[in-house]
């Protein structure tokens, strides 16, 4: 989950590439470099930290036409320079995203060859393998042919050989890459973002697909070296999607965007209160299985609540890492749905990969267009939330959730059910409106906080308690709410905030009784609910309006994902990009 810029033109190449490794931080940012052909010859900067502190190290007035840079999310080799990318080794340099499975015994192999390796990373031994074969290949694609019919595992790769000064070399296998289309030159990018303040044309490289950029031209191989023919794409989306428009932080410009994502969504899929032909039939499955990791497998969590419920379909809700080694159970009437924000997370890519080995239908909802997910299930349905940039996701939960809620109508075959949504969209917008500072000081103050919720509830506690983790960096944890007398209640002590939510009429009183236990204990209480409330059991209260259950997480997780933003900025936390993570998970 890296990224990688490459720019060969009649421009300057520096300039180009750092501006497009900026747009590609939030893929992966613990340290960054840059290859550059200056003055005949190949230099390299490199520099832990963000792409500002590698800036400060290289002169952008450089008269360098070819470039390749990365911003490393380290998976081999703890954040250090030598541990940077680009690496290089004899005539080759080379940028990798993702991860070599069988490096270790071709660097054994490569030691024993006399080839002396300067990191411990696994991309390392990709320059060694091209060096080595070159030498007798003499050809620059053969050796690329060569050494990827070598490597497993997952890689999109830019390549800078000595002996070629005009071309820049990319391959694709498992992590994603793209051509772009300047009129003064050729990218290669992770994604759209990093190029599109130069231009909108882009070309997707497919699996072990093969590039060769100059100032003038590109062409594309299959991995036994046949040119293809490529698709030039134009993309739709805006440069002030990837900008900040005025807000503080991608995130909160993310969540404010959410009444929008709400209808676009909604109406690329329904209008008169009757589906499109955008959303297909789908046969009569009997059994579904939702795959996904992190918050998109809470997205799922709440799916399964309203999948049973309104259209009576048992639902399997698993972790992607898990369900790609575990015994599954599964037949050609079941549908294993993965849902996925970037499609490209790589747990879910191969739990995808593994179903449809095995025959079974596959459904992708996913938000980034002809992303490898989006393209390798059988069915696609893509949640309209345009690019989120904050690594920690907002407006696409929002939006995922909502086609969760209208494919559970689809599946229910009972359309009446649409008039729900209708109006939706004004409570999102006044939930927004609203101060949650109160809330997030009750929470800033301590480093421990228990979510406790039923059903949806409970799916829900689990995205607001991550949302507090990843932004905020407190220890949450969420629990079904009957489960905390059961040995973690010993964790509550005066002071410890416990959040409630509660929208579940049948079942309140019992999520009462459990939220009273721990104020019996010295918790303060936030209690979220959209049922009336008898007595004043809490010390904060949000109260949502009542709305049809299907709809009702859709709204609910606003307040959780504004109350982690608000404790995260009272810490001053780095928001849009909090330690240790990235927004896009393409390594396993
Ligand atoms: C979301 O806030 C998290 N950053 C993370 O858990 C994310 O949901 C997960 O990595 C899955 O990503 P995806 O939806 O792109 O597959
Ligand atoms: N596995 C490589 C490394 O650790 C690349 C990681 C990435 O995709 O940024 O350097």
């Amino acid at each position: 989950m890296c990224g990688i810029v490459g720019y060969v033109g009649k421009e300057r190449a520096l300039p180009r590439v750092l501006s497009g490794l900026k747009f590609l931080e939030y893929r992966g940012y613990d340290s960054a470099g840059v290859a550059y052909l200056f003055n005949d010859e190949v230099k390299i900067t490199k520099e832990v930290g963000r792409i500002s502190s590698l800036e400060k190290l290289i002169d952008l007035d450089a008269d360098s036409y070819m470039a390749i840079g990365h911003t490393r999310w380290a998976t081999h080799g703890e954040p250090s320079v030598s541990n940077s990318h680009p690496h290089r080794i004899g005539k080759f340099t080379v940028v990798h995203n993702g991860i070599i499975e069988n490096y270790l015994s071709l660097k054994e192999d490569l030691k024993k060859k006399g080839i002396k390796f300067l990191s411990s990373t696994d991309t390392e031994v990709i320059p060694a393998l091209l060096d080595y074969y070159y030498k007798s290949e003499k050809d620059i694609l053969k050796t690329i042919k060569k050494v990827i019919g070598i490597l497993e595992g997952s890689f999109a790769l830019g390549i800078i050989c000595d002996d070629d000064k005009e071309n820049i070399y990319a391959v694709r296998r498992g992590s994603p890459l793209i051509l772009a289309l300047d009129k003064m030159g050729m990218f290669i990018a992770s994604d759209v973002p990093a190029i599109l303040c130069y231009t909108n044309k882009y070309i997707l490289l497919e699996q072990n697909e093969i590039a060769k950029i100059n100032k003038n031209s590109y062409q594309v191989y299959d991995q036994n070296l046949k040119e293809i023919k490529k698709e030039v794409k134009t993309f739709e989306g805006s440069q002030d999607a990837a900008m900040l428009n005025g807000y503080e932080h991608y995130m909160l410009k993310e969540i404010h965007e959410e009444e929008k994502v709400y209808l676009d969504t909604l109406n690329y899929y329904v209008s008169d209160n009757s589906f499109k032909e955008t959303m297909p039939e789908f046969k009569k499955y009997n059994n579904i299985h939702i795959v996904a990791c992190g918050s998109a497998y809470y997205v799922g969590c709440i799916a399964k609540n309203l999948i049973e419920n309104y259209a009576n379909i048992p639902v399997y809700v698993e972790v992607a890492s898990e369900y790609r080694y575990k015994k599954n159970f599964y037949d050609s009437n079941t549908l294993v749905i993965i849902i996925s924000q970037s499609g490209e997370t790589a747990d879910s890519l191969e739990a995808l990969r593994r179903a449809k080995n095995d025959g079974i239908d596959t459904l992708a909802i996913v938000n980034v267009v002809l992303s490898s997910i989006a393209r390798e299930a059988k069915y696609t349905l893509y949640v309209k939330a345009g690019p989120e940039i904050a690594v920690a996701t907002t407006k696409a939960f929002l939006a995922q959730t909502t086609l969760m809620a209208l494919l559970a109508v689809r599946l229910s075959r009972k359309n009446e059910l649409l008039k729900e949504f209708v109006g939706v969209e004004k409570y999102i917008n006044e939930i927004l409106s609203r101060n949650y500072l109160d809330y997030a000081k009750e929470i800033a103050k301590s480093n421990d906080t228990f979510f406790i919720g039923r059903l949806v509830d409970y799916a829900l506690c689990l995205e607001g308690s991550l949302k507090l983790k990843e932004t905020a960096y407190i220890n949450s944890v969420a629990f079904q709410a009957g489960e905390l007398k059961h040995g973690t209640i010993s964790l509550i002590t005066k002071g410890t905030p416990v959040i409630g939510i509660c929208t579940c009429h049948e079942i309140a009183p019992k999520t009462i009784s459990n939220l009273k236990e721990v104020a019996a204990r010295g918790a303060k209480i936030i209690y979220i609910t959209s049922e009336e409330v008898e007595d004043n059991f809490y010390d904060k209260l949000i109260i949502l309006p009542k709305l049809a259950d299907l709809v009702m997480p859709i709204i609910t997780v606003i307040p959780l994902q504004l109350i982690a933003y608000e404790v995260a900025k009272l810490k001053g936390c780095d928001i849009d990009k909090p330690r240790n993570l990235a927004k896009s998970v393409t390594v396993e």
